[in-house]
């Protein structure tokens, strides 16, 4: 502001500059009319690279249950617990962006099944590159989704829909709903997976449900699948055990009385990421019916685990709490020491990145000391 003098040459010469370069597009844009005859009619150019399904009826939009205010606790909750139970029975949201008919299409291994922000273009861009790469693993077929909703800025929304459907152009691996995706809705985006599956990809054998800043192991998730039936029960990821709902209201896991009043959780597996069964799939679809949904959504699928009598299981594969992510202290990081897992929490995109690019190294020796960088 001191010196508005010299703001002056610049926003001639910017004056200057946006000229020619109006005259440019205009230029441009005369141009095909000349020469229109060679083009190609627009509508073979506008054809989607996948086939649309068809159209489903829209659910009405579900009205909130103003009866749970009532409850002398409700007042003093904070928003997203007021949210929740307001909006706590509404399980029907229309499927913004499906997937391609042919995603399911022939017999599918491993479902990958990976919960998204809207927003989080960039590591869906790595994971579409790295461990979620859509193909075949000792001859076993991948598939990979990701399971959004919509931004709760009303700014925002209509920008990160729009840059969705994009990607379900692009790569037919978007599935949106539209519920606004928040911490405490990302039990409702499991159960709409789980009912989407059960019509639309009800042959997948196993499914990777997990976070989009994992870093998956898919290919030792295979070898690992290799020997487990589909039609048996299989829940395994990071076990957690003798918890209980944190009654601070600091904390993101803050569950108040007014949500539950059980002072124990069954035990779980966490949300980072977990591999299940077709058995256990359609297992967990007869509990979703019957149970209250729950803000947390791996403490309520260790709820419906336990209302079929089922157990979630550990595997030391998985770690998505108390191991080393490469960001968190360590300035290198080591591939020999991943190659052994399935799956790790909290990985940055560009991590992501150079440890596919060494585990995939053909010439990756292991035994004496390997470091990425
Ligand atoms: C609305 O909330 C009340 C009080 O918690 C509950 O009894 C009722 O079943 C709820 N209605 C629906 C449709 O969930
Ligand atoms: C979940 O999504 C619904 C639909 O967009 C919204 O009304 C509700 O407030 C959301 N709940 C939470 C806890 O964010
Ligand atoms: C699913 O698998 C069963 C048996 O393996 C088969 O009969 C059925 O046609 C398959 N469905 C689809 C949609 O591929």
């Amino acid at each position: 502001m001191k010196c508005p003098r010299q703001l002056r040459p610049p926003l001639g010469l910017a004056l200057a500059v946006g000229a020619f370069a109006f005259l440019l597009l205009f230029d441009l844009h005369r141009r095909p009319s000349t020469c229109a005859v060679s083009e190609k009619p627009r509508a073979t150019r506008k054809t989607p690279a996948w086939p649309t399904p068809p159209a489903r009826p829209r659910p009405a939009r579900c009205q909130p249950n103003s009866s749970v205010a009532a409850h002398p606790d409700f007042a003093r909750q904070p928003l997203r617990v007021r949210d929740f139970l307001l909006h706590r029975h509404c399980r029907e949201f229309p499927l913004l962006q499906d997937a391609p008919p042919a995603k399911c299409a022939g017999p599918v291994f491993l479902l990958l099944a990976i919960k998204s922000s809207p927003g989080n273009y960039e590591r869906r861009e790595l994971v579409r590159r790295t461990w979620g790469r859509e193909r075949r693993v000792r001859g076993l077929q991948l598939r990979r989704l990701f399971l959004v909703g919509t931004a709760a800025d009303p700014l925002q929304a209509p920008k990160v829909n729009r840059l969705l459907e994009m990607e379900a152009r692009t790569h037919g691996d978007i599935l949106q709903w539209d519920f606004h995706d928040s911490f405490f809705n990302l039990t409702l985006k499991q159960v709409l997976f789980l009912q989407w599956q059960e019509t639309r990809c009800a042959n997948a054998s196993f499914m990777l449900n997990g976070d989009d800043d994992v870093f998956a192991h898919t290919d030792n998730m295979v070898s690992y699948l290799q020997g487990c039936d589909p039609g048996h029960h299989l829940f395994v990821g990071h076990l957690i055990q003798n918890v209980g709902p944190i009654r601070a209201q600091w904390s993101k896991y803050y569950v108040p009385r007014v949500v539950t009043q059980e002072e124990h959780y069954p035990p779980y597996c966490g949300g980072g990421g977990f591999l299940l069964s077709r058995f256990t799939a359609a297992a967990l679809r007869r509990a979703i019916r019957v149970l209250d949904l729950f803000p947390i959504d791996d403490v309520f699928l260790g709820m419906c685990l336990k209302h079929e009598g089922l157990k979630p299981a550990s595997h030391s594969g998985i770690r998505t709490a108390g191991v080393l992510a490469p960001s968190q202290r360590l300035s290198s990081f080591d591939p020999c020491f991943y190659r052994e897992l399935l799956l790790v929490h909290r990985f940055l995109p560009y991590e992501m990145l150079l440890m596919w690019d060494a585990l995939n190294q053909p010439d990756l020796a292991c035994g004496k000391r390997t470091q990425v960088y």
